[in-house]
């Protein structure tokens, strides 16, 4: 890691995943560009078959497995990550991909300094199975919003979106592709803008330099 050419972090951060952890990847691949001021402290996982956590070990990221089944309540399970997550003293938590509902106490603690991102044009489609219900709804547009997190599910000031139309040919699975790669863009912008000490919130709504910044909706074609 000595001759890459990232630059000096502005904000300490620790992800937690459940997966593949490709936002992960582009967080690790944009910081050791040096596209990205931030640093990954810790990497958690609630299921040790994640992906996610092989990528982390090879960019020599400490890394851990907290699962959730070894806990009986929802309340044990969050308790135990907040006090790995605290050691660390992070400035931002970034859900990238975790696929567990996080308590209201949980949330509330970090709150304006955990992100989250979600594969549709919130308001719209909060929940799972987002691309199938866009192409049912007949919808024009798809895509992801990242999200400062509140305690009700994918819902919460909107930072970011991306969007793309949807095509007569595209189905759930295109749809999910085109999006991801989105993603790997947008949600290193988002945590660059966080790490930049760029975004406020007014009255639930998030402002990017004090105000509300045409860059927050981002146009993509394919
Ligand atoms: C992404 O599609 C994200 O929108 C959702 O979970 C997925 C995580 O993918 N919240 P990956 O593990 O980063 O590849």
């Amino acid at each position: 890691m000595s001759d890459d050419s990232r630059t000096d972090p502005l904000a300490r951060a620790v992800v937690l995943i459940s997966g593949s952890g490709s936002n992960l990847q582009a967080f690790i691949d944009q910081i050791e560009g040096g596209d990205l001021p931030l640093q990954i402290d810790l990497v958690i996982s609630n299921n040790a078959e994640a992906y996610g956590l092989e990528r982390a070990s090879k960019a020599g990221i400490a890394n851990r497995v907290i699962d959730h089944r070894e806990f009986g309540t929802r309340d044990e399970f969050d308790l135990a990550l907040k006090q790995a997550i605290d050691e660390h003293q992070p400035d931002l938590v970034i859900l990238a991909g975790f696929m567990r509902i996080l308590t209201a106490e949980f949330v509330q603690h970090y709150a304006q300094r955990l992100i989250n991102i979600h594969p549709s044009l919130l308001p719209k489609y909060p929940g799972t199975d987002t691309h199938n219900r866009a192409l049912k709804a007949g919808d024009k547009w798809h895509g992801v919003s990242v999200h400062f997190v509140v305690p009700e599910v994918d819902a919460g000031p909107i930072i970011l979106q991306g969007r793309l139309p949807i095509n007569a040919a595209d189905t759930a699975e295109s749809l999910q592709q085109r999006i991801h790669k989105i993603e790997h863009q947008l949600y290193p912008l988002a945590a660059s803008w966080f790490a930049e000490g760029r975004l406020s919130i007014e009255n639930d709504q998030v402002l990017l330099d004090g105000e509300i910044s045409d860059l927050q909706l981002q146009s993509f074609e394919r």
